[in-house]
């Protein structure tokens, strides 16, 4: 079939139907459900090609931290693409915006984090990571270094690398790298054990890391990878103290730290970066994509401390690592613009004060009977929905409650992501108040809704 650039939102969803692969998606229900067409987005509203309009409650996928409509964007990457659209940043070549970008995440990471590596997106910046992680070792003549921890329901990514990375829920009916991923339990406090404080609860998580390290061996431990917020694993946040205890592990057994901030970074908890500001650690690596470019381009940095960067920077071996779209002009055009708004608005102030406002706005969903736990940090947050307060039981996976929470918040103009049984948030960051309270306010009579849903169908107690 030749291709239509005529808009018919009939014509979209069938095509795409026989020819889109979606990523994550069922695609046996894909063929029977369609999916809905974006077209179009202003501030924190997207709008479909039948000309109905939602509150983003996603921020395009945890993204879109500056809202959509940006003209200085467009123009910042227009400008770009006039004077050159694209060349090679490999061996000695650059170019200005990648060398301006790259000063400028300098200046705002922790610590000594200052060698910057760029790709365009997440998976990529982590697979990145640990291929430098490698290489250090190889660098050092620690040719056995080279095991991996990382936890379950992470999420790192979907190249094969990162994807082994990502928890195992991720792995079913796929295959992984085995034999040097290694994943250790989640911290997540809504299901520790019973009767367990979060304390106890965090010193088990630290003693589990560093028993696994010990039983690895230190001499074949390279490095801990860790989101500072579990996001695609369901906005889990760790116990008080967690990431700077397991920090001082990976210290002491010389593993390196890899923050994922792929999610937390530009603002989304109310800092530029969240590992020192928040969490209190100064990783040896940060991953971070997403928020850079606000999703205008694609675009994702690693970010490497001195320490590394003198080891493999010493004469003897080169850098065999890079994309042809490393360092694209267009791309880092976009992330330094995005930087300069972020700033000038005072962006992670203002989450600072409004996310609260968030939280406490969804926090009020606790008192429903499907909700189990609503947790979260400023624009990161999630709703659990369970059977049974009690227990804890989850409803069975057939029933999709997270869905039809989702599909009930979509009639109503509003996008969440559903998660199995979870219901996940994310939007940009120039939410209003009002915004704020009507996304509550739908999620609230949207859970009500399914509530009667399954209980009429007698899936649920009710
Ligand atoms: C924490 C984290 N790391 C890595 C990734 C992978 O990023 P990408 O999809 O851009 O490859 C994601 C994507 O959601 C993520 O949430």
């Amino acid at each position: 079939m030749e291709p239509n650039f005529e808009f018919s939102t009939q014509d979209l969803w069938e095509r795409d139907t026989e020819y889109v692969l979606h990523p994550f998606s069922d695609l046996a229900a894909h063929k029977k459900d369609g999916c809905t067409v974006i077209a179009s987005a202003e501030g924190v509203t997207v709008s479909d090609s039948d000309g109905n309009r939602f509150i983003d409650g996603i921020g395009g996928l945890w993204c879109v931290n500056i809202g959509y409509g940006r003209e200085e964007m467009v123009e910042a990457i227009a400008d770009q693409i006039r004077k050159i659209p694209f060349y090679s940043a490999f061996t000695n070549l650059t170019n200005a915006p990648a060398v301006n970008l790259a000063t400028k995440l300098a200046s705002l990471t922790p610590g000594d984090l200052n060698k910057v590596f760029f790709g365009t997106g997440g998976s990529m910046a982590n697979d990145t990571a640990i291929r430098i992680v490698h290489h250090y070792f190889n660098r050092l003549g620690k040719l056995e270094k080279k095991h991996v921890i990382s936890r379950e329901h992470a999420y790192h990514g979907s190249t094969f690398l990162a994807m082994s990375m990502t928890g195992p829920a991720y792995h079913a009916g796929w295959d992984v790298a085995t034999g040097f991923v290694h994943h250790v339990s989640a911290p997540y406090p809504y299901r520790r054990p019973d009767g367990m404080s979060v304390d106890g609860f965090r010193a088990q998580l630290v003693d589990e890391l560093e028993n696994k390290i010990l039983e690895i061996g230190p001499e074949n431990t390279a490095a801990f990878i860790a989101e500072p917020i579990m996001g695609a694993g369901g906005v889990i946040v760790p116990p008080p103290g967690y990431h700077r205890a397991t920090w001082e592990v990976c210290q002491k057994y010389d593993v390196l730290y890899i923050s994922d901030e792929v999610v937390t970074a530009f603002g989304r908890l109310g800092h530029m970066f969240a590992s020192r500001d928040i969490f209190d650690v100064e990783p040896d690596i940060l991953c971070t994509a997403k928020g850079i470019s606000s999703g205008y381009q694609p675009l994702s940095a690693t970010i490497i401390s001195e320490r590394i960067y003198e080891v493999i920077s010493d004469p003897g071996g080169a850098f065999l690592h890079g994309f042809t779209y490393t360092g694209h002009p267009a791309c880092c055009a976009a992330g330094l613009k995005n930087i300069e708004i972020l700033e000038r608005e005072d962006i992670c102030g203002r989450v600072r004060r409004t996310g609260p406002l968030f939280e406490d706005a969804l926090g009020a969903l606790t008192d429903l009977d499907l909700v189990g736990e609503v947790r979260g940090s400023h624009f990161m947050m999630c709703v659990e929905n369970v059977a049974d307060k009690g227990t804890k039981k989850l409803l069975p996976a057939e029933v999709q409650v997270g869905k039809r929470i989702a599909n009930h918040c979509q009639k109503l103009g509003l996008i969440v992501r559903p998660l199995e049984h979870l219901n996940i948030l994310s939007p940009p960051l120039i939410l209003s108040e009002e915004q704020i309270g009507q996304i509550a306010e739908i999620l609230c009579k949207s859970i009500k809704a399914t509530m009667d849903d399954i209980a009429r169908e007698g899936l649920w107690k009710g």
